[in-house]
């Protein structure tokens, strides 16, 4: 059984997604933990109430960069992590990470990259700019992460349309729940793949 670790930062329901497809058998996997950069976020009622553990590593309780990235490095190495799911995750992963554990690391974007991708476009951001050119459709993508913000390999997309009245909470609203779809699916096969 491979060890599935997320981070998150948020409310969490894309980590829920995850955990509900671990009960009902669709996702053949176990979630070791849960890795977050903050206390008072929903992502850790849900890790409680499922019973996973919770590691709280928040980079300015660190004295350097490096101490921050070893942390995050031996806890990793600890929880024998096979997959890192980064769900709603608000921080830049450190190289480091990116580089040890390169290739199964998953990140999930609200729309269709390449587009609106990078800095500065994340939560209603991506869907204002959306709404604001006109496209006639949005969705969902899940990438490798590389050292290149929202750039790495497309593993799997969901396309959802933008209707004319959508504001950017209807649209996520929509998109959100084809996220919840296919992660744990996408999740599952990319699983399967690996050695
Ligand atoms: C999702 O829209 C996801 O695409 C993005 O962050 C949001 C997280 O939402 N990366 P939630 O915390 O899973 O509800």
């Amino acid at each position: 059984m491979k060890n599935i670790v997320v981070f998150a930062s948020g409310s969490g329901s894309n980590f829920q997604s995850i955990l509900d497809a671990v009960q009902s058998g669709r996702l053949n996997a176990r979630v070791a933990a849960l890795i977050t950069d903050r206390g008072d976020i929903g992502s850790i009622d849900r890790a409680q109430r499922a019973g996973i553990p919770v590691h709280i590593l928040n980079p300015v309780s660190f004295k350097s960069k490096d101490a921050y990235s070893e942390a995050l490095l031996s806890t990793l190495q600890e929880l024998r992590t096979d997959l890192i799911v980064l769900a709603g995750y608000l921080r830049l992963v450190p190289a480091t990470v990116i580089q040890a554990y390169e290739g199964v690391i998953l990140n999930i974007h609200p729309s269709l990259l390449p587009r609106y991708g990078g800095k500065g476009y994340y939560g209603s951001r991506v869907h204002k700019a959306v709404i604001d050119a006109g496209d006639p459709v949005s969705g969902c993508t899940i990438h490798v992460v590389t050292e290149e913000y929202d750039e790495g390999p497309v593993i799997a997309q969901a396309e959802v349309q933008v209707l004319p009245d959508d504001t950017p909470e209807t649209l996520a609203a929509r998109i959100l729940k084809e996220e919840h779809r296919l992660y744990p699916e996408t999740i599952n096969t990319y699983l399967q793949k690996l050695n």
